[in-house]
């Protein structure tokens, strides 16, 4: 059994990436093989909406660092993805990775009906364990709406990736401190017994 964790907060070992590795910690306790991707490191871009991928299907054609990772992706049996929470959504890279899986899809029209069809050419059947660490306590004192449309929008990642189990796991109330999440012996714990369960059928 093989696990990507993919860490999309721009921070070097703060929360998001300390909850995706203990989270990559339960799983190897299993028995799982498990790699960590900070795309920090990477050389991403947005989709540009060129709609290349559509000549062939789930092939990207920007030549950056996100059109490997998107086809290594699809060779994983279990995703851990994390995100900070920025302005009341994703931070930027995670929403890159998330608008670049668009090239899996190819959008259609029933021929009989009109209706808008879609299908993807990512390999769905995947286990997925979203993390998103957030400064703001649980129930945020301000601005509870956009939270409700975040949490709406995480919906869409499963989705995206065809997964047939999704597990989120909320870090609230970091603040800015980077080491909240290290010093958070519960939450560390449901991390790992979540990335646990991404292990076997
Ligand atoms: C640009 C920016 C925007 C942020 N926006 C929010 C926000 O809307 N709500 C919130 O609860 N925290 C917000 N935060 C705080 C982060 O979500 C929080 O510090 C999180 O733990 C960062 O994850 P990391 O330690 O993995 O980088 C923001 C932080 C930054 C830098």
């Amino acid at each position: 059994m093989k696990i990507i964790g993919i860490n999309a907060s721009p921070r070097k070992k703060a929360n998001t990436q300390t909850l995706i590795e203990a989270a990559l910690a339960g799983a190897a306790e299993k028995g799982a093989e498990t790699r960590l991707v900070n795309l920090r490191e990477l050389k991403i871009n947005g989709c540009l909406g060129c709609e290349g991928c559509k000549k062939q299907l789930g092939k990207c054609v920007q030549p950056d660092d996100l059109t490997p990772l998107l086809q290594e992706m699809t060779a994983f049996d279990a995703i851990v993805l994390g995100t900070p929470v920025y302005w009341y959504h994703v931070s930027a890279q995670f929403k890159m990775l998330v608008d670049r899986l668009y090239s899996f899809f190819e959008l259609g029209a029933d021929p009989q009906t009109g209706a808008q069809t879609i299908k993807s050419a990512f390999p769905g059947g995947k286990k997925l364990l979203l993390v998103v660490s957030r400064g703001d306590d649980e129930p945020s004192p301000m601005y509870g709406q956009f939270y409700k449309h975040l949490d709406e929008w995480l919906n869409i990642v499963p989705f995206a990736l065809g997964a047939k189990h999704f597990e989120c796991l909320h870090q609230y109330g970091a603040h800015l401190e980077r080491k909240s999440a290290a010093g958070d012996a519960d939450l560390l714990q449901k991390a790992r017994t979540a990335g646990a369960k991404l292990v076997g059928k």
